[in-house]
């Protein structure tokens, strides 16, 4: 590597491997310098952007300024840190002639490139790929909630993508491993250039609709184009597709304000407690039982409890019981494809319902039976191991009057 006409920053995983590549050379030559390139499916791109192997190692190079370079390396470690889905950054390398030379003719006609350089992200496939495929509905609609989960999840951390096309998003399913180490796949977005992204103190609704927006331009950009080139697929409405994310968006978006409410009002932390929360009626129904809670202990206390007080007592003399029960209970196989976390928080939801339903708190023994009811793989012996789990828990409370 000669260093005279170089800055670069590797990420010190990377660095051994990335030192040995000719970052003098503009992209276009690189394989004329021995790099192994690779062919991946790429969407189309204004900057030139190769794959290449090396020895441990699948990076993706973008050949564009320094500027550019420096700027989107750093906002992928910030999007990273804030938890959005998105391209792992290695490193970004500026190259420019007679770098550190003080003539001024130097200056001159300098020719100067940068590289930013991310590690790439092995089976996924760009959106404005899949979306010419001939998918069913319901599995093109799986696509665009995984858009619009992350377009909310942006938007909730008030960062402004600016450049949100099918182009730039890469589909992906990804393994999420739950609190117990069990293993389900899931369908993600990933935000493939961040060239373009700006963090706000708070982002304004026009900010979030003009992003929508252009979505929605992209989408209908894509379609028209598909049915002139007669791409084999069936007719798409891209309006109702639009429809539809945005639903799903507004959806998400429900749920984050609503997380974030529960957070400040109560102290805890939704991940770390309940996993995974899908439903934000979920929510009020556990806010419920932890008020339930709050005015227990009040009245057993001189000094008035705070909810946050009352809710971090609950978790330790309520919820930890209740799932350690459902844990007993053996509820991951009477009750398929969930665990005893997202159990409760799914039969808190179903308690909301109901109570909706009913026109008036129906309490979570009902709720436990009544979603049994629905959702369990039972038989005679199931039905008694449900009763017998319901006491148990009733147990836990030290205020029966109210669960009835
Ligand atoms: N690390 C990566 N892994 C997989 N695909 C990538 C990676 N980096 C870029 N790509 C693909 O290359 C395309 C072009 O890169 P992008 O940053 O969007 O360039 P441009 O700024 O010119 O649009 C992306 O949209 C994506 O499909
Ligand atoms: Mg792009």
């Amino acid at each position: 590597m000669n260093n005279k006409n170089l800055v670069f920053n590797f990420h010190d995983e990377y660095s051994e491997e990335l030192k040995t590549l000719p970052w003098e050379t503009p992209l276009e030559h690189w394989q004329d310098k021995g790099v192994e390139i690779i062919d991946l499916r790429k969407a189309h791109s204004r900057h030139l952007v190769r794959f290449i192997k090396t020895k441990s190692y699948s990076f993706a190079i973008k050949q564009t300024t320094p500027l550019a370079a420096y700027f989107e390396y750093e906002t992928y470690g910030k999007l990273l840190i804030k938890g959005i889905h998105t391209l792992i950054p290695a490193g970004y390398v500026i190259f420019k002639d007679h770098l550190f030379s003080k003539k001024k003719d130097d200056k001159i006609n300098q020719n100067e490139f940068a590289f930013v350089i991310t590690v790439v992200e092995s089976k996924s496939i760009p959106h404005s790929i899949l979306f010419s495929w001939d998918f069913t509905d319901e599995n093109r609609r799986v696509i665009f909630k995984a858009v619009a989960e992350l377009l909310a999840t942006l938007h909730n951390k008030n960062i402004f993508w600016g450049d949100a096309s099918l182009s730039n998003i890469l589909i992906k399913f990804i393994k999420i491993v739950d609190e117990w180490g069990r293993t389900k796949t899931e369908l993600k977005a990933f935000l493939a250039d961040a060239e373009t992204v700006q963090f706000f103190d708070n982002l304004n609704d026009q900010f979030k609709e003009d992003e929508l927006n252009y979505f929605f331009s992209s989408l209908d950009w894509f379609n028209d184009k598909f049915i002139e080139d007669r791409v084999k697929r069936k007719i798409i409405n891209a309006k109702s597709d639009f429809q539809y994310l945005k639903e799903k968006y507004n959806n998400k978006i429900d749920l984050f304000n609503k997380i974030d409410d529960f957070e400040k009002e109560t102290g805890l932390n939704v991940k770390e407690h309940f996993y995974q929360v899908e439903d934000k009626n979920s929510l009020e129904s556990i806010l419920k039982q932890i008020e339930e809670h709050k005015w227990y202990l009040n009245e057993n206390c001189e000094d008035e409890i705070s909810l946050v007080e009352a809710a971090k007592d609950w978790v330790e003399i309520i919820y930890h019981p209740i799932i350690n029960e459902f844990e007993k209970f053996d509820s991951p196989n009477l009750f398929p494809y969930t665990n005893s976390v997202s159990l409760y928080v799914q039969i808190m939801a179903h308690k909301y319902y109901l109570s909706i339903e009913k026109g008036k708190d129906v309490g979570i023994k009902t709720a436990i039976l009544s979603y049994s009811e629905k959702y369990a793989e039972k038989d005679e012996s199931v039905v008694t191991a449900i009763k017998n789990l319901i006491n148990r828990i009733i147990k836990i409370f030290p205020y029966k009057n109210i669960l009835e």
